[in-house]
């Protein structure tokens, strides 16, 4: 099959969300740490009547419904995530609840985790799925959902939820480049989530940002590598009409724009940096490896790339400046975002770089072909135009102070593996078309109704 990549999208997140400037004041830091240091608005939240298996049902539910895919066109299903409840059974299991009524059991695909990794893990394995010999002629739907809660401290600001769903195909708008994209596999105790009774990761916040930036140089050079040995084509910021980046929060991923500059830098000939990068004398010595923390040099280079960042990919951020990390939806909301932030005749032809990282840890760096065609008829057309909701559904969600925010938190510490357990929260704030959790009987099955 040709052109095999992402024939329709489709995201939620939740109806509530707490405003970061009200959060500041409230955790008593000072104004402009959360809005303007993180680069964060607002922070998307779920109460005790949602959790991951009722996010996965939703947006299937939805893009099945929105995109009027018969449940019998798909044959294979899987999911991305990291927040766990069952343990050994699996969402994708969950969401056969859907398959089933309608004779459809034949799904390959099962989780995969790896904290915010897990998502494009699912997505390539998707794709491979439908170039391989095992391709039945059905779409594949890859499922990646979170709910990204931190203890009280510097963390908790940088949570978020939502979940998003995508259908893989041939002959798709936006095709997965094939033969040049970059892995970086590690071990590293940046981020994970040892404590089975709670939510909460145990997190080293300044580790996981090295971690993040060492991925992001790792994944990158290999890239370029890659595509001078297939192309004969020397890869700078340049290649890509747009970069979309895995958000844990949106400054960091402006310091990522910057950080590919200087990885440009790094790659420029000696004679040609002046030119390319004026007044960068004082970093001709530089090495990628011991300037993660490297205030002058970071100020440097997100002067150089601040036009890049602008143009290529402040477009994709609106999602995650709104909602908060996702985790593993992150990165595929920073593709939505794109989307509905431009005009599609500014999309068609493009080159959409894509970095996604998981903390522990795993990141890729791959590239995504918008197709050329995008008249009213063609499949671009028909998936940009099924996103022309998001924009103003961000503003119909509604707004809770810090202090039930705070309050809706703990709830959540008390009770996340409580059984027998009938949530509390209330159900009237939900967009039409959620799943709800009912309740949790003694044995911890999970029921679930739709609003
Ligand atoms: N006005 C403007 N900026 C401010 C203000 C203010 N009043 N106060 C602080 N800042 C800036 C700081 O200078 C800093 O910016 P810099 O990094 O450019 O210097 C930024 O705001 C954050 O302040 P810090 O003091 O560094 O924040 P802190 O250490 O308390 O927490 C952290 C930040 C580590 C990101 C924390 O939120 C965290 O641990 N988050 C979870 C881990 C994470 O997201 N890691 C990223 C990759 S892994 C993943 O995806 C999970």
């Amino acid at each position: 099959p040709k052109d095999v990549g992402i024939v329709a999208l489709e995201i939620i997140f939740p109806s509530q969300y707490v405003d970061q400037t009200e959060l500041e004041e409230y955790d008593g830091v000072t104004a402009g740490k959360y809005t303007i240091g993180l680069g964060q608005q607002r922070m998307g939240f779920c109460s005790d009547r949602e959790d991951i298996n009722s996010l996965c049902l939703t947006v299937v539910k939805k893009l099945i419904e929105k995109h009027g895919i018969q449940y019998s066109d798909v044959g294979r299903l899987e999911v991305g995530t990291e927040t766990i409840i069952d343990k050994s059974k699996s969402v994708k299991t969950v969401l056969m609840q859907l398959f089933e009524p309608h004779g459809v059991t034949d799904l390959e695909g099962v989780d995969t985790t790896n904290a915010c990794y897990g998502g494009t893990a699912a997505l390539f394995n998707a794709v491979q799925w439908v170039e391989s010999s095992a391709w039945n002629g059905r779409y594949a739907l890859v499922v990646a959902g979170d709910i990204a809660v931190y203890a009280k401290g510097s963390a908790r600001p940088t949570g978020g939820a939502g979940a998003v769903a995508m259908l893989v195909g041939p002959n798709a708008p936006l095709v997965l480049d094939r033969g040049i994209r970059a892995t970086y596999i590690k071990h590293a105790y940046d981020f994970y989530k040892p404590d089975l009774t709670s939510e909460y990761p145990t997190v080293d916040g300044k580790l996981s940002i090295q971690c993040y930036l060492s991925a992001l140089d790792h994944c990158y050079q290999l890239f370029c590598k890659n595509v001078a040995k297939n192309y004969n084509i020397k890869v700078t910021l340049d290649y890509f009409d747009s970069v979309v980046f895995h958000s844990p929060y949106c400054k960091l991923v402006q310091k990522s724009v910057a950080r590919l500059a200087l990885n440009d830098f790094v790659n420029a000939p000696e004679n040609k940096r002046q030119e390319l990068f004026p007044g960068s004398e004082a970093y001709n010595n530089v090495s990628l490896s011991n300037s993660y923390f490297d205030r002058d040099l970071e100020k440097a280079f997100l002067g150089y790339s601040k036009e890049a960042f602008c143009k290529k990919t402040s477009p994709s951020l609106l999602i995650a400046s709104q909602v908060g990390n996702m985790y593993t939806p992150s990165l595929y909301g920073g593709l939505v975002s794109l989307l509905i932030s431009k005009d599609i005749s500014q999309l068609a032809g493009t080159k959409v770089g894509l970095f996604s990282y998981g903390s522990g840890l795993a990141a890729s760096l791959y590239t995504i072909s918008v197709s050329k065609d995008c008249n009213e008829a063609s499949p671009l057309f028909k998936l940009v135009s099924s996103l022309q909701q998001i924009k103003p559904l961000l503003q119909r969600r509604q707004k809770v102070a810090p202090e039930k925010f705070e309050a809706n938190l703990e709830l959540r510490e008390r009770n996340c593996h409580k059984a027998p357990y009938e949530p509390s929260g209330s159900i009237d704030h939900f967009f039409p078309g959620t799943y709800y959790l009912t309740k949790i009987d003694d044995l911890h099955r999970r029921f679930y109704a739709r609003i």
